[in-house]
């Protein structure tokens, strides 16, 4: 409890000291938004992982930022300049996989959005972002940097409706289905497993734990993938 404790204000410490850098940027945008009052309410857009890595690159709350960074999600589209990217393409009569929106759609965030809803500095090179999970997170960073100034050593409360807490499997299989080129069968509770970047601090049972690995089809699970590609009941959920 104590460790919590400490850990928890030296978070709020450096939280704070992130939202001063941020508030000087937040002012601007508010008294340069048009729509007086639409600014706390609807204002929702696309800010880009190097917006989240400012508050959630800290070792003691589970470095998602560093997380994502070793995953292919945050190569994905310079992924889509390199070898084996254009052997698929050639294939497919595509000469450029990084011009090709058949190949980018799935390969960066927010793809084919209008412009209003992607923030300025948004960058789509940085491939699948927190957000293509997450949703928008103007919203969540303009909350938490208003919260800062009065946080507790409590794990603060995160309304439903301020980002996608727990992505669903359905959101994977946006990407992760058949109209990829190089498919393999999605089995959720494994791929959940092989990208996790859970918060240390958060407060959860063993049992909330446990969950977070069960197969999801229970005893006939055929998560595993066979020789021939295998079935994934599991990513019909
Ligand atoms: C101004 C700081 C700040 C920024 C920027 C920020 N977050 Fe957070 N976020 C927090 C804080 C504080 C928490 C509470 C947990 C903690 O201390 O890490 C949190 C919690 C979360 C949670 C857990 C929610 C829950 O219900 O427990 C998710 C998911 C999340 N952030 C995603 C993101 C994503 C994605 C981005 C970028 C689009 C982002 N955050 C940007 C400060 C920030
Ligand atoms: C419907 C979404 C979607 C589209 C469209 C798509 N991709 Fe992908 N791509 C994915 C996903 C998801 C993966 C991860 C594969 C996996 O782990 O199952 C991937 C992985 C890859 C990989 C890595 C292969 C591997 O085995 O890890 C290459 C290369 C690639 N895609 C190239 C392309 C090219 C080239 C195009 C356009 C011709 C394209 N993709 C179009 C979703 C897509
Ligand atoms: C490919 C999808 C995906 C991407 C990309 C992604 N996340 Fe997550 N994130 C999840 C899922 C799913 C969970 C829920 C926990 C779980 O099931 O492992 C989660 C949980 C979280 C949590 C809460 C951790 C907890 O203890 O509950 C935070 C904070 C978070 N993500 C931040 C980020 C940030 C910051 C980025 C980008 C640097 C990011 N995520 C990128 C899917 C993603
Ligand atoms: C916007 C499209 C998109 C979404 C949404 C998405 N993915 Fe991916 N995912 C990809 C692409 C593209 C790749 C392959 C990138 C590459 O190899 O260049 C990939 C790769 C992966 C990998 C291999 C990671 C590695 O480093 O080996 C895992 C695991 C994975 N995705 C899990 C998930 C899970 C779980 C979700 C949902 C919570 C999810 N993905 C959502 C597009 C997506």
């Amino acid at each position: 409890m104590r460790k919590h404790m400490r850990l928890n204000s030296k978070l709020f410490r450096i939280t704070a000291a992130v939202a001063a850098i941020f508030v000087a940027g937040a002012f601007l945008t508010e008294s340069s938004g048009a729509t007086a009052g639409g600014v706390q309410g609807k204002k929702n857009r696309y800010i880009g992982a190097a917006k989240c890595k400012n508050c959630h690159k800290k070792e003691e709350t589970g470095d998602q930022y560093g997380i994502w960074l070793e995953k292919s999600h945050s190569h994905a589209f310079e992924n889509l300049g390199a070898e084996p990217a254009k052997q698929v393409a050639a294939g497919l009569s595509i000469d450029d996989p990084q011009q090709a929106d058949d190949c980018v759609q799935c390969h960066v965030t927010a793809f084919g959005l209008p412009k209003e809803k992607i923030k300025k500095g948004f960058k789509p090179e940085l491939g699948v972002q927190c957000e293509s999970c997450h949703g928008p997170g103007e919203k969540h960073m303009m909350a938490r940097m208003r919260a800062a100034g009065d946080a507790t050593d409590e794990y603060p409360d995160i309304p439903e409706d301020e980002l996608v807490s727990v992505p669903k499997v359905a959101t994977c299989l946006e990407c992760h289905n058949e109209k990829s080129p190089t498919f393999t069968p999605f089995c959720a509770h494994e791929r959940f497993a092989l990208i996790r970047h859970l918060n240390p601090e958060k407060p959860r049972t063993e049992a909330e734990l446990a969950a977070l690995d069960a197969c999801s089809c229970k005893a006939e699970c055929v998560c595993k993938r066979d020789s021939e590609g295998g079935v994934c009941r599991d990513a019909e959920k």
